[in-house]
């Protein structure tokens, strides 16, 4: 099959995305997806079933721990074997997930379940003939254990750390000489911010429906966000080759980094399909997707600016802990957008690590900023306070000429762009400086601003572009929508890039029967998957211009017709029987060359009730610079999505586990409280125009995280310039603003 790779090692300054006749990419498309979805055709992970060919399904309801740590004496199987429509109790103690594997990795996570690390390790999984009977058997069984000891208290453990390996960025960096530039600064601020564990509490549990085929070889419908490498992690812990794996998941109902890599419900699954020799479904119930999936880690963060009297910041240093399982090396990166956001010289950023007996912690929306820009951005509101200066001021004063720690350019950015847009936009000019001097009866007002910054990627990807001989279009790739709208930008890149209505383009995702690609994670897949799709059509465009006999320059393609050398003919003539290719991208050296990432500004008005601490948003704007806009509609949406995320961050989101045990205080969605449509006020996103030349052919940049990235602190800032009281404890509930807030 013809093919076309492209490896990002110079910059692509003209991307034909540009210059097409045909435009579609940009325009605020609906959803493709969109009715499937409402009308209840699209199937999801755990409606596999009949009508998909899956006869004779069993249903699995896993069985987790219920101790903090020890070791499994016996799962007890023998009292529910009988229960009606139990057919078995499912284990494997070498091969069961202890914990999901993190994004990307393509070996297996850690295995083995007979010694409990974390309350809720998934030791077993009970079949029966239908959920309700699993479900109700996995909760009579007597399971014996022996307890050990363990460490669940973050508080109590904080300086026994030790230091994780590079995830991402390194753990320690250090630039210039901190301590003596923080002696020597005239101006200084030093706090320390506390965040919780946080769940991404995705609103489709994890689940997967497992079935063998006679060949020996194991489909798993799946909810997963990068099937390309989650085959390549359950083949190896199956310890079956990679081409005996076949992973679907062509709907996916969210995963924030849920769904990065496999969860123990997909290895349970796939070892009782086969020793019952029947397809097995297994659907975390909503308390096991809290308990056994991922967290994000919660952080202490110190956070140190020193500064001249000017405002120029001339030492910094960021310092995290963090808390995961013993011997999993992930750390939640809270420092990564501290290395290049700001100018100055002496820098270090920090982070360490606690052991704990809790649920492993991985990637959640923006690992790393979502959290971390609560200490850096908290710290530039402190420092313009310090200094009596407005904030955005104080960020204008300290924009980098270019990435203060590699010395290299910024690819794009246009932060003090998004700061002034916004200011004017969002009326900033009304904001009182002295915090606490606006009030309305019993509420105090305030406006709080943030950067936005989220690094940009690019990974590996693939996808397959067809041309039938009606003209219709089909593009495939092992690319997933996980609600972000992938189906829809990869249908528009296509229907521009070959000049065909978007009507008649299917867009097939989420098959690893299809060319791999890189899937949803990091804000990487609209770029990379669409970069894919671009290097197909732009080799198909090739085939059509031969056909047409114009150059490659010459060719116009445009509503279904290809124009060339006073010639105008329908597209599917020119392909007879059909034509189809396959697009990769890489990532190259544009990404050593230059540093890569989003930018934007977070603007909030908030309003604290000065009798009961209530905090409430009132308003909030994002403007950001992203590169090119694929849809305005669900760019827009991330963007919402995003902000209202960081609202949770701010005010609601509190993983909370038992000192005793780790166990989840909190393991559902009536107690874990994400923010509800009251919660989430007027919002207003606003896009400055930008094309990223070495970002990739679209030259377009991540956006799904962007717009959580410093979104929390944003309203942070806004309460305190409401109160005067600065928070540094996540999130800011009411309990920790009765004592400080200024009397009635
Ligand atoms: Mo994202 S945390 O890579 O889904």
């Amino acid at each position: 099959m013809p093919s076309n790779t492209l490896t990002m090692n110079k910059p692509f300054p003209v991307s034909l995305l540009d210059v097409s006749a045909h435009r579609e990419v940009g325009l605020p498309r609906d959803r493709v997806d969109g009715p499937r979805k409402v009308s209840g055709l699209a199937t999801y992970a755990a409606e596999y079933g009949e009508a998909d060919g899956l006869a004779n399904m069993a249903y699995g309801y896993l069985v987790g721990a219920k101790v903090g740590r020890g070791k499994v004496v016996s799962v007890g199987a023998d009292k529910v074997l009988d229960l009606p429509g139990v057919i078995d109790v499912v284990t494997d103690f070498d091969t069961f997930l202890k914990v999901p594997q993190q994004g990307g990795e393509t070996g297996a996570p850690t295995q083995g379940v007979r010694d409990v690390e974390y309350f809720g390790e998934v030791i077993a999984i009970v079949v029966a003939e239908s959920y309700e009977a699993a479900r109700d058997a996995a909760l009579q069984l007597d399971v014996a254990y022996e307890t050990k000891p363990g460490v669940y208290d973050f508080e109590a453990h904080k300086s026994e750390t030790i230091t994780p390996p590079f995830n991402n960025i390194p753990a320690k960096y250090d630039q210039g000489d901190f301590d003596k530039a923080m002696d020597e600064a005239e101006v200084t601020v030093d706090f320390t911010v506390v965040t919780p564990s946080q769940s991404s509490a995705a609103m489709e549990p994890h689940a997967s429906t497992a079935v063998w085929g006679e060949d020996g070889r194991l489909t798993v419908y799946g909810a997963y966000q990068m099937p390309t490498s989650d085959a390549q992690q359950l083949a190896k812990s199956l310890g079956v080759s990679a081409s005996k794996v076949r992973i679907v998941a062509r709907y996916i109902g969210g995963g924030f980094g849920s769904k990065l890599g496999i969860a123990p419900e997909t290895v349970a699954a796939a070892i009782a399909a086969k020793k019952l020799g029947r397809p097995v479904k297994a659907v975390m119930a909503r308390q096991q997707v809290f308990e056994t999936t991922v967290r994000r880690s919660n952080t202490e963060q110190r956070m140190r600016l020193g500064a001249t009297r000017d405002g120029r910041i001339t030492a910094m240093a960021h310092d995290t802990i963090v808390s995961n399982l013993e011997g999993e090396g992930y750390f939640e990166p809270a420092g990564i957008s501290t290395h290049f956001l700001y100018g100055g010289e002496n820098r270090r950023i920090t982070h360490e690590l606690v052991e704990l007996n809790l649920l492993l912690s991985g990637s959640m929306r923006a690992p790393g900023e979502a959290v971390g820009m609560l200490a850096i951005e908290g710290a530039m509101d402190a420092l313009a306070d310090e200094l009596g200066m407005d904030p955005i001021e104080v960020r204008r004063v300290n924009e980098p000429e270019q990435d203060p720690q590699k010395g290299v350019p910024f690819s794009s950015r246009q932060l003090t762009r998004a700061l002034d847009e916004g200011a004017e936009r969002f009326g900033w000019d009304k904001r009182n400086a002295v915090p606490g001097s606006r009030r309305e009866g019993e509420w105090l007002i305030g406006m709080g601003v943030s950067s936005a910054a989220r690094g940009n990627m690019l990974m590996q990807s693939s996808a397959k572009v067809s041309i039938a001989a009606d003209g219709s279009v089909t593009v495939a790739s092992a690319m997933t929508d996980i609600g972000t709208g992938s189906y829809t930008i990869l249908t528009q890149i296509a229907s521009e890039l070959l000049g065909v209505p978007a009507d008649n383009v299917t867009v097939t995702l989420g098959d690893t029967d299809d060319p791999p690609a890189a899937g949803s994670g990091g804000s990487w897949g609209a770029a990379s998957a669409g970069s894919a799709v671009y290097l197909a059509c732009e080799k198909l465009r090739e085939g059509l211009a031969d056909a047409m006999g114009v150059p490659f320059d010459e060719l116009t393609l445009k509503d279904g017709t290809a124009i060339g050398a006073n010639r105008q003919v329908p597209i599917g003539e020119l392909v007879g029987k059909g034509v189809e290719a396959v697009g990769t991208i890489n990532p190259g050296q544009q990404e050593q060359k230059f540093r890569q990432a989003g930018f934007g500004a977070h603007f909030a008005e908030v309003a604290v009730n000065a009798v009961t601490g209530e905090t409430r948003v009132r308003r909030m704007l994002g403007v950001f610079a992203a590169g090119r806009i694929l849809n305005a509609k669900t760019a827009r949406s991330q963007c919402l999505g995003g902000m209202t995320f960081g609202i949770g961050t701010a005010l609601h989101e509190d993983l909370v586990h038992d000192k005793r045990n780790g166990k989840l205080v909190n393991h559902d969605l009536g107690e874990y409280h994400v923010p509800v449509n009251l919660d989430v006020p007027q919002m207003d996103v606003h896009f400055l125009d930008e094309h990223d030349e070495h970002a990739n052919p679209i030259n377009a940049k991540g956006i799904g995280e962007l717009g959580i990235a410093g979104a929390a602190a944003a309203v942070a800032a806004a309460i305190h310039n409401a109160t005067g009281y600065r928070p540094t404890s996540f999130p800011v509930t009411c309990d920790k603003l009765l004592d400080v807030l200024p009397a009635v």
